[in-house]
């Protein structure tokens, strides 16, 4: 037998780039948008968000047309962006602020315009502080908050959107924003249901999904304890959410666990049954893999070990590479649901921006990140993986949040902080010419 490798893609495989709105829009005071948790952070205490200033951010808010043409220049197909829930409902669940549909209109028409399809999250984030100060998904009435600012974006953007997302990263920050626990997470579920049935209801022709962050697990040692360890950290990490989108039940590891039974209420097999609705595809978001070990007192007996997966070193953000294990996560995607949709929905690395903007446009690690992840997507396509897109994270340098602020930065696009000049990096140009050739090197 005669082995070729060639690390390319089919036909219409959907280059993307995807971005979010609080990471990029800035004009926080423009248009009558209220406050968000972003904002309000900063606003109490900027010294902990690294003096990012969301109000500036990259300023997409004024500069969409112009970066629209960068991104149409690159060529890509997608582009995955987030509407921010506080532009159009910035004061409360009742009250609707038409000069925020009007702007979305505005870029989701420049995007039309210019034959790129249009992936939209509802929630990548940032919450409206109203939502957060009325106890976010601890309140009972969150679900009929989330589903009336999901109608109201149905209803003027359902027309001219490919995808939606619900949520995403649940497992990260939507849970946690709002004062995370299992009850939670089984309300988030409940929402991710009424909403796509709501959107299912309404005949609109897109898709509608979420995004995970998921890892690949593996025991560190091959001791039966330890491969538990690993089945335990998925089933908690990616299969929580997977698994009650996918097939309406939660893993039997959380259930045996008692995170079920004991913390989110004794209907929740009822709920689930009663309202499961399964997602058209799931968005993966991939940046590292974990090794775990058992660990006795820890929660499910899980034992994450620390920085041992880069083989290279770890990014500034603190991930490690591990490109193999993207082939890892979608061959596991692969054998639970081989015939579910998948998109790759984040992939980057965050590296501290150079003093010397000049210097920093040679950003030769991300190439090599990019291809060796894209030849890991290209060989789990070939072994079976119905990976339909990928949109690396992420176009132009963003609001990281947190402690990071603007310093690390994950942008083909570089943006001077002070002029706001926008200037493509070389992994712009390299991806390009991926777009271009539909393979890699
Ligand atoms: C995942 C999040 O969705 C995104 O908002 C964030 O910037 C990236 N990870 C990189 O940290």
């Amino acid at each position: 037998m005669k082995y070729e490798i060639r690390f390319d893609f089919p036909k219409d495989f959907m280059f993307g780039v995807a971005t979010s709105a609080v990471q990029i829009e800035g004009a926080h005071h423009v248009d009558g948008k209220g406050e968000d948790t972003w904002m309000h952070r900063y606003r109490v205490d900027p010294a902990k968000c690294n003096n990012a200033d969301p109000d500036t951010a990259a300023g997409f808010y004024h500069t969409y047309p112009e970066d629209i043409k960068l991104l149409k220049e690159l060529g890509v197909k997608c582009f995955r962006f987030s509407i921010s829930w506080s532009r159009i409902f910035p004061n409360g669940p009742a009250e609707v602020n038409q000069a925020g549909i009007d702007h979305y209109n505005k870029v989701i028409d420049e995007l039309k315009k210019n034959g790129i399809k249009t992936f939209f999250d509802l929630w990548h984030c940032d919450l409206p502080w109203w939502v957060v100060a009325l106890g976010g998904l601890t309140n009972s009435s969150f679900g009929d908050w989330f589903t009336s600012y999901a109608k109201t974006c149905f209803e003027a953007f359902g027309d001219r959107i490919d995808y939606w997302c619900t949520v995403n990263e649940p497992n990260l920050n939507a849970v946690s924003e709002t004062s995370g626990g299992p009850k939670c997470f089984h309300n988030m579920i409940l929402t991710h249901y009424r909403t796509i049935h709501l959107y299912k209801s309404m005949g609109l022709k897109g898709k509608i999904g979420a995004v995970l962050w998921i890892e690949a697990t593996y025991p560190f040692t091959t001791s039966e304890k330890n491969r538990q360890a690993s089945r335990n950290r998925m089933a908690a990490f990616a299969g929580r959410w997977l698994q009650p989108m996918f097939e309406g039940t939660y893993p039997d590891e959380l259930i045996n666990a008692g995170d079920i039974d004991r913390k989110v209420t004794t209907n929740w097999k009822k709920e689930l049954e009663e309202n499961f609705i399964p997602c058209d595809f799931i968005g993966v978001n991939y940046y590292s893999s974990r090794y775990v070990e058992y660990g006795e007192s820890e929660y499910m007996n899980v034992k994450v070990v620390p920085n041992s997966i880069s083989y290279l070193p770890t990014d500034d953000y603190g991930f490690g590479y591990y490109p193999q294990g993207l082939f890892d996560v979608l061959m596991y995607l692969h054998d639970h649901y081989p015939d579910k949709e998948i998109i790759i929905t984040e992939n980057g690395v965050g590296k501290k921006r150079l003093d010397d903007l000049d210097a920093d446009l040679h950003d030769s690690y991300r190439v090599q990140h990019m291809r060796e992840h894209l030849r890991s997507l290209s060989r789990a396509i070939k072994a079976g993986a119905n990976v339909v897109g990928y949109l690396p994270w992420t176009f132009l340098d963003t609001n990281e949040g947190a402690h990071l602020g603007f310093d690390v930065v994950f942008g083909l696009v570089q943006i001077n902080r002070e002029t706001f000049e926008r200037r493509p990096r070389d992994s712009y140009y390299y991806y390009q010419n991926v777009i271009k050739e539909s393979r890699v090197d």
